[in-house]
């Protein structure tokens, strides 16, 4: 049998990710709140994995003891400025123990500034739908970099645009719950230049700051590779998924299926591309989904499903990601910042694990420039509109006694952390199902 190591380059980032509304708990002031409360998820959040009553500290022990050495998590706008008129200090002095609590266990941080959740009063003013947001969100970053800075310099300004506006409004799964395309790409606008103004703000306050956002970037193929109008869709959803953001921060247009906008100011506003990457779409003509330019997708009859059939095992995917973005924006850094599956019993997520890094490894070889991976996600935690239906932790969590439970990746992520690097005995002892796959002989 084949012995090897994939080795990462030294000074690579071992990490979990994480976001406010999914883990703290208690979060009453925002708009996922009041769609929880309006019943249009499956389960609330409750007390989450109770970050703010304090767990972070020994999910932080956790993340240390078991060789990471970064953590991406997000602050939450709601907390920190409550009201148009205030700032909770005592909310900015909880994030700035949690980051001094990443420093004294050497974890780099990564921190997001939206992810997903609005106040509850920037949702009555019209969210993101409302150009005023830019001002906002630039009076937000001022206040917590200003804050924080002392304790943290990568940032990323805002967590999946897109995932934000299909889902909120496109599919209306997330709130507003609305389903108006045009609209959608006013809101994903906004959100380029909210990027842009936070961007130019955070290097103003920090010179050193190193700031991105992270781009949900869906590799797309048609279901039938000889059918123009498959092969139409793919081209016509994919341009709408994941070109808006990319394009504006490239040329200062940005580019939609349903006509460009101008944001010259979004020009060159990153040092690092943040990716999140979980499985490639088979995309298919839908007479039925006028809505979405009678686009669909799904995953390839006979793929590696995961516990509640929402992702496909496909790790060629991250690999072609990588190529995109090195394609896209040559020798700029990236960051992997969520990758992972939902997977209850553990019986996937170790090769789905082992393969997607393999596949990281394969691009970094190309001399890539990929400085670390964030696996999504620490402990399990709140899964959005799908409550706690889905378990993407290294470590579970019994909600009712707030118990974490050991998963076998635990172990598995803290032999690749510790040896900077992926080895067949590690895949041999956790998924040697895939051995032949990643260690052929
Ligand atoms: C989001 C996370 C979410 C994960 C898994 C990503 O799109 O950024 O908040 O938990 O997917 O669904």
């Amino acid at each position: 049998m084949p012995q090897a190591t994939y080795h990462f380059p030294k000074g690579f980032l071992w990490g979990t990710a994480t976001a406010s509304h999914q883990v703290e708990g208690n979060n009453t002031n925002n708009n996922w709140h009041a769609w929880e409360e309006a019943g249009h998820t499956v389960h609330k959040s409750g007390l989450a994995a109770d970050w703010w009553g304090g767990r972070w500290r020994e999910d932080f022990d956790r993340a240390a003891e078991t060789g990471q050495n970064a953590h991406r998590f997000s602050l939450e706008w709601s907390r920190i400025q409550p009201t148009p008129d205030t700032w909770d200090e005592e909310a900015i002095e909880k994030y700035r123990l949690m980051l001094r609590g990443l420093r004294e266990r050497n974890l780099t941080a990564l921190v997001t500034l939206h992810h997903f959740t609005d106040p509850l009063w920037v949702t009555e003013r019209g969210g993101w739908e409302n150009p005023e947001i830019v001002g906002l969100f630039e009076k937000f970053t001022r206040k917590v970099v200003d804050a924080l800075k002392e304790y943290n310099t990568l940032w990323c300004t805002i967590n999946e645009p897109n995932v934000y506006t299909m889902s909120g409004y496109v599919q209306g799964a997330f709130p507003p719950g609305k389903k108006d395309l045009k609209l959608s790409m006013r809101v994903m606008g906004n959100m380029i230049r909210a990027h842009a103004a936070s961007y130019r703000a955070i290097h103003e306050l920090q010179p050193e700051a190193r700031v991105g956002y992270a781009l949900h970037y869906r590799p797309m193929v048609p279901r039938l590779s000889w059918s123009p109008l498959d092969r139409l869709m793919r081209n016509i959803r994919y341009e709408g998924l994941n070109m808006a953001f990319p394009s504006a921060i490239s040329t200062g247009v940005m580019r939609s299926p349903i006509g460009n906008q101008n944001i010259p100011e979004a020009k060159g506003t990153q040092d690092y591309l943040g990716l999140n990457y979980y499985s490639v779409d088979t995309v298919w003509f839908d007479l039925f989904k006028p809505g979405e330019l009678f686009s669909n997708s799904g995953y390839p009859k006979n793929a590696d499903m995961s516990d509640t059939n929402f992702l496909a095992n496909i790790p060629e995917g991250i690999f072609n990601s990588i190529k995109w973005i090195e394609r896209t924006y040559p020798n700029l850094p990236i960051i992997i910042t969520e990758n992972g599956v939902e997977d209850s019993d553990d019986h996937m997520r170790p090769r789905y694990i082992a393969q997607h890094l393999h596949q990281i490894w394969r691009a970094v070889n190309f001399n890539w420039p990929v400085k670390g991976y964030f696996h999504w996600s620490l402990v399990d935690n709140f899964e959005w509109e799908r409550g706690w239906t889905q378990r993407f932790g290294l470590w579970g969590l019994d909600i009712d006694t707030q118990k974490r439970i050991r998963r076998p990746s635990v172990d598995f992520y803290a032999e690749i952390c510790k040896e900077n690097g992926i080895s067949s005995d590690m895949v041999q002892k956790y998924c040697p199902e895939v051995f032949d796959k990643l260690f052929p002989s």
